[in-house]
Formats: structure tokens, sequence, C-alpha cells
């Protein structure tokens, strides 16, 4: 049900926030389920937590501000401690699609320069293969052909993103092409080859990103480390 898939992404989030420590700087992730992360930090900022942020999105960065949490522009950030976000499809060895909520770039950057990275997810995200959804790519809008042609020729199916008829734009501007295709065999490949692609600005794509999973399940919640 809708409320039991709630409960899972709130055990994960929880599970993640609880791990954040004095002083930290915590990267926030986008989505329903970095929702409830950004929700169960504010609790504990106003209980006194002293910690600042980066955000992965301007709703992330509003949902924050709201919830009492102090950001940081990510532009004077390289590193930071700990990343905590969701994903729309895992694989059980973290490989991971990200950016249904079209927060990819961001979320990527901030997942690499995290020492540790904490995916967050109910039960439907955990898949035995990637690819049932589509790969989200964020490109400069004047490659879209060029990339679409290129997709093709690697196997897939390049379908710009469009909401009320006109294409989604990023935080950032630029339109997304969600690359449909199907089981991906060798996710590690597919990255790179996407990466080299001239125009691509980034990909959902995470390959080596993802440090555990915290799975929200009907049994309860799973924690696993890579
Ligand atoms: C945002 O661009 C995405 O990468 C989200 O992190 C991902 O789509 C998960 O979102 P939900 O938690 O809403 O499923």
């Amino acid at each position: 049900t809708a409320a039991e898939t709630e409960r899972q992404k709130s055990i994960a989030a929880e599970a993640a926030v609880a791990e954040v420590q004095p002083g930290m700087l915590v990267g926030l992730g986008t989505g329903s389920t970095a929702a409830y992360a950004i929700a169960a930090l504010a609790a504990r900022v106003a209980e006194g937590l002293s910690v600042t942020t980066v955000v992965t999105s301007d709703r992330t960065a509003v949902a924050a501000r709201t919830g009492g949490i102090p950001v940081r522009d990510m532009a004077e950030v390289s590193a930071l401690d700990l990343a905590i976000d969701g994903v729309d499809e895992i694989d059980p060895r973290f490989r991971a699609i990200k950016g249904a909520g079209g927060a990819m770039l961001r979320e990527k950057l901030v997942a690499t320069a995290a020492t540790r990275m904490i995916a967050i997810a109910d039960a439907s995200k955990a898949v035995e293969a990637l690819g049932a959804r589509p790969v989200p790519v964020e490109l400069l809008a004047p490659a879209r052909a060029f990339i679409t042609a290129s997709v093709m020729r690697l196997g897939g199916e390049a379908v710009l993103r469009v909401s009320s008829g006109a294409p989604v734009r990023t935080d950032q501007g630029n339109p997304i092409l969600d690359c449909h295709f199907g089981a991906i065999a060798d996710p590690a490949a597919l990255a790179a080859e996407l990466a080299a692609i001239p125009g691509v600005l980034g990909h959902g794509l995470f390959v080596t990103e993802v440090d555990a999973l915290y799975l929200g399940t009907p049994d309860g919640l799973i924690q696993r480390n890579r």
C-alpha cells in the first residue's frame, strides 16, 4: 500500500540521519525519500544538533532552509562527510539509477564528494538488474539529436522529458533525455559510454558512488554496507 511504502521510506531515512554527528557537512538528496531525511535532520537541528549541509536541488534547498537547517554553497565545497539520497533502482552491487526527479547531475557531484554515501529506499527500489527505469541524461540543448542518435547506437531509446507539453528543464536550465535500455548488462561500461558523448553534462547511472543501502522492507529495515 501507499502508506506502507511511505513507512519504508521514512525508516530508511531516519536510520541514515541517525548517523549524522555534530559538526558534519552533510549532502542532502532530492525526492520523496530524501524529504524524510530532511525532515528527520530538521528535527535534530531543532533539538540542538550543529550541522551544515549542501543540497542537490533548488527544492531541497527550500526544504532544508524551511526546516531551519544551515545550507552552504556547494560551489565552495570540495569534500563532505556524508551524503543521503534516494534512488530509482539499486542492484545487489549498489549500482543505481537516479534522476527521476531530474537532479542527478548535482546528486552525483555531492555523492562523489562525500566520504560516505547512503542510499535510502523503500523495497520497490531494489532490483536484480538495472534498466526497467530509464537512465536520465542532462544535456546541452544543441546536442539533443546527436545524443539521441548516440544513445540509439548504444542500444537505447532516448525520450525528451516533457511536462504539460513543454520540455522539462533542470535547475541548471538544461533539458533531460530519459534513455530506455532495458536490462543493463554492464552498468559501468554504459556509464562510461554515456559520459563520453559530447553534450552529455551528466547522467543518472551511479556505479561507484553508493557506499551503503538502507532499505525499508515489510519486515523492517535492512542496512547493508559495501
Ligand atoms: C532525483 O533526481 C532522484 O535522483 C531521486 O533521488 C530519485 O528519483 C528518488 O526519488 P524518490 O525518493 O522520490 O523515489
